[in-house]
């Protein structure tokens, strides 16, 4: 259970899924559809960040893309009730900073605390459960990530005591090489002191300026993901590549679908077997399907 007592009685987390931006870095695959659309291996990229949500017991999600992509959002997942879980979803007009998406989804949180994904962020990793969620109260919850090319990314360091120091977006010095993944818990506060931002020289609400903010407040907390989780940001030629071909490599090694929705859905009780095997009929017989089929079985 929970903690609960009558001054922390909070709302449960929501999800929040943001799927626009320009997807410049993929044109011209991005040129027609959205990045978020795109294959990696044998399921469209959203359904994996989708599925990190899905694990963490989260079941009421927000979709938020540009207008022009978002039905096709809609159109794949629906309501979500394949997946036990609600969908909603949202447009953003321009994409005009990650930390937007907390304003746009103000009201769908309804002061409830909130687990932002980015869209084209894949995880695999144990550590995503329910009970994750249930041990958060309040402040910030960023995830690191060892990597070689930190200048690519927001990096933290860390202090003697262990607590975070230092936030720092594209550091052209060394900093760190523990990076800022694209998933964050947040508490009520988080829209609120989005709106307080200001945009910076590229014209974003950025993400970084609200950890900052949590790290000011001595209330981020940092869990580092270690080499038995993997993460990957799927927004260049040669990562939607390599995250095809890690996927592909995984599901044939251990015979169990990643970054798979209902799978996930299953797992945490969110659907039973009856549930998947009725939509199992009706689905093709196809890698992807065969292997949900086997999961049944195990
Ligand atoms: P990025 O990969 O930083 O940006 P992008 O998708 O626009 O791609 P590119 O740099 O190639 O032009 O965005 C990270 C994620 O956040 C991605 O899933 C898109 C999403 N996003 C929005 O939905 N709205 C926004 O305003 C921004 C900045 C990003």
């Amino acid at each position: 259970m929970g903690y609960c007592s009558s001054k922390y009685i909070k709302k449960s987390m929501k999800g929040i899924i943001l799927a626009g931006g320009s997807g410049t870095r993929l044109n011209p695959l991005t040129s027609v559809t959205s990045k978020q659309l795109l294959p990696v291996y044998d399921k469209p990229l959203i359904y994996y960040p989708l599925t990190t949500l899905i694990s963490l017991g989260i079941q009421d999600i927000l979709i938020i893309s540009s207008p022009d992509q978002l039905h096709s959002f809609e159109s794949l997942l629906k309501d979500g009730s394949n997946f036990g879980i609600n969908l909603s979803y949202k447009a953003q007009d321009k994409p005009r900073g990650i930390a937007e998406a907390l304003i746009i989804g103000e009201p769908f949180l309804d002061g409830a605390n909130c687990c932002l994904v980015l869209g084209d962020n894949i995880f695999v990793s144990n550590i995503f459960k329910p009970s994750l969620v249930e041990n958060f109260a309040q402040g910030a919850t960023v995830f690191t990530a060892k990597v070689n090319d930190p200048e690519r990314y927001g990096v933290i360091s860390m202090g003697g005591n262990g607590l975070p120091e230092r936030i720092v977006e594209k550091p052209i010095q060394f900093v760190s090489n523990n990076a800022v993944t694209g998933l964050y818990f947040y508490d009520h506060n988080a829209p609120e002191f989005c709106r307080a931002l200001s945009p910076s020289a590229r014209n974003e609400i950025e993400i970084t300026d609200l950890n900052k903010k949590y790290l000011a407040n001595h209330n981020l907390n940092v869990v580092h993901l270690d080499e038995s989780s993997a993460w990957m940001d799927a927004g260049t030629f040669s990562s939607l590549h390599n995250s095809s071909s890690y996927i592909s490599a995984m599901q044939k090694r251990i015979g169990i679908p990643i970054g798979s929705p209902e799978y996930a859905a299953l797992k945490n009780s969110l659907i039973t077997p009856a549930e998947l095997l009725t939509l199992l009929d009706k689905a093709p017989s196809n890698e992807y399907y065969q292997l949900l089929r086997k999961a049944l079985d195990l």
